[in-house]
């Protein structure tokens, strides 16, 4: 593993795959931001990459704050049930790239993704260490119930460890939001998902729809292990950008979800700006969407279904130019999920 950090590359990695031997070269640069002497380098260290196969964009990971790496883009799975459904949709997204699947004790689909997941990985010629699994504490799980839970989940996925365990909601979904249980059920439930992690049930744990508040209080409790990732609704009308701004203190990644607006709404993706720079460019509305999140560092779970869009979702190898991007950084507040802020 190589881990080069040079003044104006956001992030750099050039690690090599174990099991195929080759480099992949994953980056997240901008390269009209580097010094000449920084672009020196950056060549020197392509020719020494391209030495074996470079791959771009679909490949590209994010060093989590405890080491581990996580892919760029994701799969979302909120919303997809039933085998059949689930076993397609895998198929096509294993296909096209695709290396984190994203989902939840809520969804109710653990199982089926687990099932999906033992066929699909060999038809692919994948194994379990080539792919990346997300799954979340349920909130009425909050609290001394976590290390049951993620067992569960493991169970239901079939998977020995996931990659990555979320608490889902600051809040337990049955206490009162206002009830300062809320925060002690965090606490606890933290408390066991790092034992999680020393147990290797978990490879990284999280959290999802933290406000500044819950991480804070957190921070004081975190046993040694600071979240991830935050999960977190985030587009150009809900950018979270104080947030963002805070989570950097502890390398905390952002992910977003509902990049394109959620299942049923079209509102971003018929936008008209997006719209007018999607042509400009040549991308689709999503592309744009989902690019104008990598583009700040922020890791993206598109769900898709279609295999049109499931391949646009993951090619995300282009720049929006600053005009446009100050042109979507502009674009009014409307938060859709409920707000976490209501939770104590
Ligand atoms: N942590 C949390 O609290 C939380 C909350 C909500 C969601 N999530 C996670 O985030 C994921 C994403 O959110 P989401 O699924 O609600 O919504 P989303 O990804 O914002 O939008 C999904 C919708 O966009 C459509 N779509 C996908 N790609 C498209 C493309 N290229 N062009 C046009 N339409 C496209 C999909 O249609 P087709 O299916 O027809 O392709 C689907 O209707 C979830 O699946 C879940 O894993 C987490």
């Amino acid at each position: 593993m190589y881990l080069i950090k040079l003044d104006g590359l956001e992030f750099l990695d050039i690690y090599r795959h174990k099991h195929r031997q080759f480099y992949s070269f994953s980056a997240t640069v901008y390269l009209k931001k580097m010094e000449a002497r920084n672009i020196l380098c950056f060549v020197a260290i392509v020719a020494f990459a391209s030495c074996d196969e470079l791959k771009l964009a679909k490949d590209l990971k994010f060093k989590l704050n405890d080491g581990n790496l996580m892919p760029m883009i994701g799969l979302g799975t909120y919303q997809l049930k039933g085998s059949e459904l689930i076993q397609d949709v895998l198929d096509k997204a294993l296909g096209a790239g695709y290396r984190l699947i994203d989902t939840a004790k809520l969804y109710e689909n653990e199982k089926e993704i687990g099932e999906a997941l033992k066929v699909l990985l060999p038809k692919h010629n994948l194994t379990r260490q080539d792919i990346f699994i997300t799954t979340k504490l349920a909130p009425f799980e909050l609290g001394g119930k976590a290390y049951e839970s993620l067992k569960e989940s493991i169970k239901k996925l079939d998977c020995e460890y996931v990659d990555l365990y979320l608490i889902h909601w600051p809040g337990d979904f049955l206490s009162n939001a206002s009830d300062d249980k809320n925060g002690k059920n965090r606490i606890k439930s933290w408390e066991l998902m790092v034992k999680g992690v020393k147990d290797g049930l978990a490879k990284s744990i999280g959290v999802s729809n933290f406000n500044i508040r819950h991480l804070t209080e957190l921070s004081k409790n975190d046993h040694g292990i600071k979240p991830a990732v935050n999960q977190v609704e985030c587009n150009p009308n809900y950018p979270q950008i104080e947030l963002k701004e805070f989570l950097q203190k502890d390398k905390t990644l952002m992910q977003a979800y509902f990049s394109l607006g959620g299942t049923g709404n079209q509102n971003l993706l018929k936008n008209e700006k997006v719209g007018e720079i999607a042509k400009k460019l040549g991308k689709s509305p999503a592309q744009i969407l989902l690019r104008w999140a990598v583009q700040q560092n922020i890791a993206v779970i598109p769900k898709a279904t279609k295999q049109n869009h499931l391949e646009q979702n993951i090619d995300l190898n282009f720049v929006i130019p600053e005009e446009e991007i100050k042109i979507l950084n502009s674009f009014p507040q409307n938060k859709i999920t409920p707000d976490p802020e209501t939770i104590a």
